[in-house]
């Protein structure tokens, strides 16, 4: 308790410095000039240093910051996403300072300018100055005018403290819905969620018509007959599923209990004058489990770290064999379509589970945690793939 007013006192104080500190230049003129993260780094020293560390590259059990290769790892990936982008190239993700490089130099094709709205603050100041035609524009081309990777901007604007949504898509999005969240879900919510590039100007939309559930998203998708691509041994129209983190959070154990993001992923940290201060540092909890978790848990580090890996356990091996069942069915539904034995209908219809049981499978195996931020919704989502698949594989093997 103590920590916390201390906390309060020192977010109010911030909140009066950074008020003085703002250049002094008029609101406007600020509006969209970006000030860098380097520029702020006299004035808030911690902060800045500590958004430094996300360079670094240490990776834990199941996750953490090392960009290893999802294809050698899950070879079944191969044949799941064959005839889209992330069966070309699929890492896994790293710290926010490499967001800009890491989508200039992946080997995946670039459908618009609009994959660096996710990457970098200069996004915003191209949206101000080419208008909503910008998403559509050249990749490569708007790509050489953006310099900063995620930064201060993103989620501050030009005053660091309380954090502001910098997005409108998520602002947009969120009409859209009833229930109220919590800023420090929101924060992280402009980016870690699911989307999809709108088919005609190419803009980040959250599919969020229906709710944010499994179901909800997937329903958006189906009315409105959207599908990623076609693959092309099944004819399946299928769906990929981003990085849905704020979506599956909701609900949780730890959500329901008053949690967000910012407290496991930004814990309280203390600089060499005893002043706390938010970490900046955005990785893997299970390399702070002091300071982001043992303030509620009794156990020690060690076994805290061993309930969430036995959570993860459990859930990638889940989502192997959904995964690898998926892999079946679509070698299956592929010399079925080969064979000219069946209707367009029959097939179909097991297209279309396909397509559901893949959209779950996938929802569960790109989501960052491994379980972790909402188990029981990680499990049923697993049950209802595989579900689907084995539903699919009966009808195609009853007609053989
Ligand atoms: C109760 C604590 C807690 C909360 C709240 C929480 N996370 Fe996590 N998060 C974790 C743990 C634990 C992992 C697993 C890390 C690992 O496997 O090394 C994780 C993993 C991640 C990862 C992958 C990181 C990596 O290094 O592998 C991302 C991204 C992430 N969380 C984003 C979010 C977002 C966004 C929210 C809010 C919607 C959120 N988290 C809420 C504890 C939390
Ligand atoms: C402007 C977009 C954006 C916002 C806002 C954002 N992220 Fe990220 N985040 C990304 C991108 C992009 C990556 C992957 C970068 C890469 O791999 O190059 C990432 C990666 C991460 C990772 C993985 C890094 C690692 O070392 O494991 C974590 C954890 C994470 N973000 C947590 C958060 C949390 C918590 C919030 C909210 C406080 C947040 N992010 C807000 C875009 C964003
Ligand atoms: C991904 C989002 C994100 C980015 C990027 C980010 N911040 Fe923050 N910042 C937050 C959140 C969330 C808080 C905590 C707000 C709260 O709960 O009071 C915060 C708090 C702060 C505070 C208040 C004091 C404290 O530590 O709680 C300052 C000052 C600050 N940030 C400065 C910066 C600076 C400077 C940068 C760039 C070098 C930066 N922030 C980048 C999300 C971000
Ligand atoms: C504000 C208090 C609080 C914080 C901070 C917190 N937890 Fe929890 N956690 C809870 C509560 C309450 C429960 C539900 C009761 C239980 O299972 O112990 C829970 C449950 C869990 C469970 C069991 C979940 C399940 O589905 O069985 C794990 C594992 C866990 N927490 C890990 C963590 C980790 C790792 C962190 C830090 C990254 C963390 N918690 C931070 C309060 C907290």
């Amino acid at each position: 308790m103590k920590r916390n007013v201390l906390l309060a006192v020192i977010l109010v104080l911030a909140l009066i410095i950074t008020a003085c500190s703002v250049p002094a230049t008029t609101e406007e003129e600020d509006e969209f000039k970006i000030i860098t993260a380097e520029e702020w780094a006299e004035d808030y020293p911690d902060q800045y240093a500590s958004c430094l560390n996300n360079a670094e590259m240490e990776k834990t059990t199941y996750g953490g910051s090392e960009p290893y290769d999802y294809l050698e790892k899950y070879p079944e990936l191969r044949t799941l996403y064959d005839g889209y982008g992330f069966s070309i190239e699929y890492l896994r993700s790293r710290g926010h300072v490499y967001a800009l490089e890491d989508v200039i130099e992946t080997a995946r094709p670039k459908p618009g300018a609009s994959c660096l709205s996710c990457k970098t603050p200069d996004y915003l100041a191209m949206i101000n100055e080419y208008g909503s035609e910008v998403h559509a524009m050249d990749f490569d081309e708007m790509a050489t005018q953006a310099i900063n990777p995620i930064s201060c901007y993103d989620c501050h604007q030009n005053t660091p403290g309380e954090p502001t949504i910098t997005r409108d898509h998520l602002t947009v999005a969120l009409e859209l819905l009833e229930e109220e969240f919590k800023m420090g879900d929101l924060t992280c919510a402009q980016c870690h969620v699911e989307y999809y590039l709108h088919p005609e100007t190419k803009e980040v939309t959250l599919p969020w018509n229906n709710g944010i559930t499994v179901a909800g998203m997937e329903k958006t998708f189906d009315d409105i007959g959207y599908y990623d691509w076609i693959h092309p041994d099944t004819g399946s129209p299928l769906l990929k599923v981003q990085h849905p983190e704020f979506e599956t959070y909701q609900g949780s154990v730890h959500s329901q209990f008053g949690l967000t993001c910012i407290d496991c992923h930004m814990p309280p940290e203390e600089n060499e004058d005893g002043d706390l201060y938010h970490s900046h540092h955005w990785t893997s909890p299970l390399k702070h489990v002091a300071q982001s978790c043992l303030s509620c848990h009794t156990e020690s580090e060690e076994e805290l770290i061993q309930r969430v890996e036995d959570i993860q356990w459990e859930i990638d091996l889940k989502t192997r064999v959904v995964g690898e069942t998926i892999e079946v069915l679509i070698k299956e539904l592929a010399e079925a379509v080969e064979s000219g034995e069946h209707s367009e209908e029959f097939l179909d219809l097991i297209r279309d589970y396909h397509r559901k049981a893949q959209w779950r499978w996938d929802f569960v195996f790109v989501e960052n945690s491994t379980g972790f931020h909402n188990t029981q919704l990680a499990r049923e989502t697993l049950d209802e793939a595989y579900m689907y698949v084995r539903e699919a594989l009966e009808l195609l093997r009853e007609k053989l």
